[in-house]
């Protein structure tokens, strides 16, 4: 006689009785009446007990947390009350299924909002189901739906790479090493190199995959292990990327702002968040260095910036807040830039490279045009100090038929720290990994 529904329906229900399963959010007791909020994942609404119901229960019947199944009727709130969706649900019976501690061990005392944050870490597994962190993986998972959306209809096909492999991507300094049957091998960095591969028999292609950096340094935002959106495009130019990436970017976060569950949850996460706009800004690292320079922003030795300088971190994000909008920052220097970038034909100093900034984070994206002459990137290789030979298959895609092409990836977590407006990556990936945090 009760239908049981998840609460993300109740509009579809009201005036009917229901069951509604789920955790006890939030709990107040109040003269002979308990009201309680109940969340199941898909939404929260508001239950109330009353008479017998309330009465005959005791607060250690009802802990935060605790499961309950509650019956009864929904039905809209007058104008002036308000609840989850506008709705309540007036009980004429419940159940707990599964009574959660109170006392030292109560869910408040194990997740406090202003505990220092490795204790809420290691309370992760907890922490996953308050407001904040559970709407950022809503969105999180409206991104990702997004951006499958915008390369399906890009035409691009889903690949699934390797994660064990053994040559790096990205430089050596940040490989995990693992022993791989008695060989030496590493966990990908990257699945760039792969996804090369895949062009002359997929055409263009992407995928959704693990990345893995170890990355010394403690920022707000590098992970050791992160969800990478790479892509790879063939016979395209280096004009044609930096469009393909501002599509993207405008394409997915426009499909996510008008998803019905996570658009909304954008706006609470980050009250006035404006959808950017094509084109993007376009700046060229060497008025980089110009406009760091003229606002007194030094290098990492303090010093004014010069050609070849790393703009680390800092540099870029206080470039990037200051001017405020999506920036690509291309043509980097040759020697600050992975082996397998394609030298601009103007000027072989630099790159066809491109790393897009949002403001709050700076680097979401990086992309370049890849080195497609054989011999050229043979000596790319060789200069790096890199092991030739276990590179055979990817200098192959050069030998045997190579076009001018090139790819990106794009950091899931940043760019949810930009949409989200999060202090830093590890509230954007589910079970963060960074130095020293490998659990839960
Ligand atoms: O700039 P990166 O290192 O570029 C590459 O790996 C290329 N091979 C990608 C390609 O062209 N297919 O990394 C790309 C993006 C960065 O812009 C950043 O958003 C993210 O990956 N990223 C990280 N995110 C979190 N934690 C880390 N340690 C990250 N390192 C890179
Ligand atoms: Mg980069």
């Amino acid at each position: 006689k009760a239908k049981k529904i998840k609460i993300r329906t109740v509009q579809n229900n009201l005036e009917t009785r229901v069951a509604v399963q789920g955790w006890i959010h939030r709990l107040r007791l109040q003269k002979g009446v308990a009201f309680i909020t109940l969340r199941d994942g898909t939404g929260y609404i508001q239950a109330v007990l009353s008479g017998d119901l309330a009465k005959a229960r005791t607060t250690q019947e009802l802990t935060i947390e605790s499961t309950v199944v509650i019956k009864g009727v929904i039905s809209k709130l007058p104008e002036g009350k308000s609840a989850p969706g506008g709705v309540e649900l007036k009980a004429d019976y419940y159940e707990v299924v599964g009574l959660a501690p109170s006392g030292d061990e109560a869910f408040t005392n194990k997740v406090q909002e202003n505990a220092d944050p490795s204790l809420l870490l290691d309370q992760r597994h907890l922490a996953l189901r308050g407001e904040a962190l559970s709407s950022v993986m809503k969105v999180r998972a409206a991104l990702l739906r997004a951006i499958r959306r915008f390369f399906q209809e890009e035409g691009l096909l889903e690949v699934t790479p390797p994660c064990m492999v053994q040559t790096q991507v990205e430089g050596g300094s940040t490989l995990f090493k693992m022993d791989y049957y008695g060989e030496e091998a590493y966990l990908t960095q990257s699945s760039q190199l792969y996804l090369e591969t895949c062009l002359p028999a997929l055409g263009d292609v992407y995928c959704v995959q693990e990345s893995f950096r170890a990355e010394k340094s403690h920022t707000r935002r590098h992970l050791s292990e992160y969800t990478h959106i790479e892509s790879e495009l063939a016979f395209i130019e280096f004009d044609d990327l930096l469009s393909h990436l501002e599509r993207l970017i405008t394409t997915t976060v426009g499909y996510v702002l008008e998803d019905p569950e996570a658009g909304p949850l954008i706006q609470q996460l980050n009250p006035g968040f404006v959808a950017p706009k094509m084109p993007f800004k376009r700046m060229e690292y060497i008025h980089a260095l110009d406009w760091l320079n003229e606002h007194g922003i030094p290098n990492e030795d303090g010093e004014k910036f010069k050609f070849g300088d790393d703009i680390a971190e800092a540099a870029e994000r206080k470039m990037t807040d200051t001017i405020g909008v999506p920036i690509l920052l291309i043509r980097f220097p040759v020697e600050i830039k992975s082996f397998y970038m394609q030298k601009c034909k103007d000027d072989p100093r630099v790159t066809e490279s491109v790393d897009v900034l949002m403001p709050n984070v700076g680097e979401i994206t990086g992309g370049s045009m890849r080195t497609y002459d054989y011999d050229e990137l043979l000596a790319s290789i060789k200069r790096e100090n890199l092991d030739l030979d276990s590179y055979y298959w990817f200098t192959d895609q050069r030998k045997y038929g190579t076009c001018p092409h090139g790819g990106y990836g794009l950091g899931t977590e940043r760019i949810l720290a930009w949409l989200c407006d999060r202090f830093t990556v590890r509230d954007c990936s589910l079970y963060p990994r960074f130095t020293g945090r490998c659990k839960p």
